[in-house]
């Protein structure tokens, strides 16, 4: 029997796992492994250290709840989320397809369905937005009845799930296009605002002195038969923290700056941003373009 050294413990670990089944479970791991064992080298953690990070874990997994995920806040503060969604979208998004953002843990399925032009705002009040444009596919025409999920924070910076009553659905919806792809939502200003700060890790982001704010934005979630699904937002440009999303979601073609006397707004007196989603068809092997579910969704296997 070899003595094993903090070195040889790797490939110990390794060898012990090669009877692993399923190929990319037994690669998944084996990097896994080799990488936590480097990075516990590299910083030489200490027996102290390693049991916080175990606490620190465990809290954040008993902070989830049906309508609150921890850990994909967890992912999404350090990066990761953005990583997977930025390297999903560079090997299966076509030509000039709109670029995807997070989807964040505030969707919920089953919103409720709204006509063309009609206000996701039902409680809510603010001042109004809206938003209007085309589905477009890859060659530019009109993606009839597609559907278009709206969701948002009201004027105060509120998702609906954070609000007193979670049960209760607002600044939230789902859209129809019409037979040439048009879409128009009226809605509320977003407002930015702080991710849950009161778990675990709000506590790692005010230790690391970050601010811990999103910019104001509106996500959409974009659906049609045979095309690829587009989860992306719309971001106000406006906003103070359109530069350091503390999450990392923003793209500049996702950058928009609502104003009055928009072209083809349906009520040109309103602040409205004119949008045109481009999707694209969906790739066989390709089985959907989110990054993260309804919080509600995710349950141990
Ligand atoms: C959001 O889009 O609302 C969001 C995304 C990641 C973390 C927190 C919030
Ligand atoms: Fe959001």
């Amino acid at each position: 029997m070899a003595d094993l050294d903090q070195n040889s413990i790797t490939d110990a670990v390794i060898a012990q796992m090669a009877t692993t089944e399923d190929p990319r479970m037994k690669e998944v791991m084996e990097s896994l492994v080799r990488h936590l064992h480097s990075f516990a080298r590299e910083i030489r953690l200490t027996p102290d250290e390693w049991l916080k990070a175990i606490g620190f874990l465990t809290r954040t997994g008993q902070t989830c709840t049906p309508s609150r995920q921890e850990f994909i806040l967890l992912s999404d503060t350090l990066g990761l989320s953005r990583l997977v969604n930025l390297m999903d979208d560079k090997a299966n998004r076509m030509g000039d397809a709109t670029e995807a953002s997070l989807l964040g843990p505030f969707y919920r399925e089953a919103s409720p369905k709204f006509e063309m032009g009609e206000s996701i705002a039902v409680h809510a009040k603010g001042p109004e937005l809206i938003v209007f444009g085309r589905v477009l596919d890859e060659n530019g025409r009109g993606v009839p009845n597609a559907s278009v999920e709206v969701w948002q924070t009201d004027a105060e910076g509120y998702y609906d799930l954070q609000a007193i009553d979670p049960q209760q659905m607002d600044m939230r919806g789902q859209f129809r296009t019409d037979e040439e792809g048009r879409y128009v939502v009226r809605t509320l200003f977003p407002l930015g605002y702080y991710i849950p700060m009161d778990g675990p890790v709000g506590t790692m982001i005010t230790a690391q002195g970050r601010h811990g704010c999103r910019p104001a934005h509106i996500h959409m979630l974009i659906g049609a038969e045979g095309y690829r699904e587009l989860v992306t937002a719309l971001y106000l440009g406006s906003d103070q923290y359109i530069d350091s999303d503390v999450v990392f979601g923003v793209s500049e073609s996702l950058v928009v700056n609502p104003r009055t006397g928009v072209e083809g707004s349906p009520d040109p007196a309103v602040p409205s941003v004119h949008y045109d989603f481009h999707i694209a068809r969906r790739a066989e092997h390709d089985k959907t373009g989110r990054v993260g579910a309804d919080p509600s969704k995710i349950a141990a296997e």
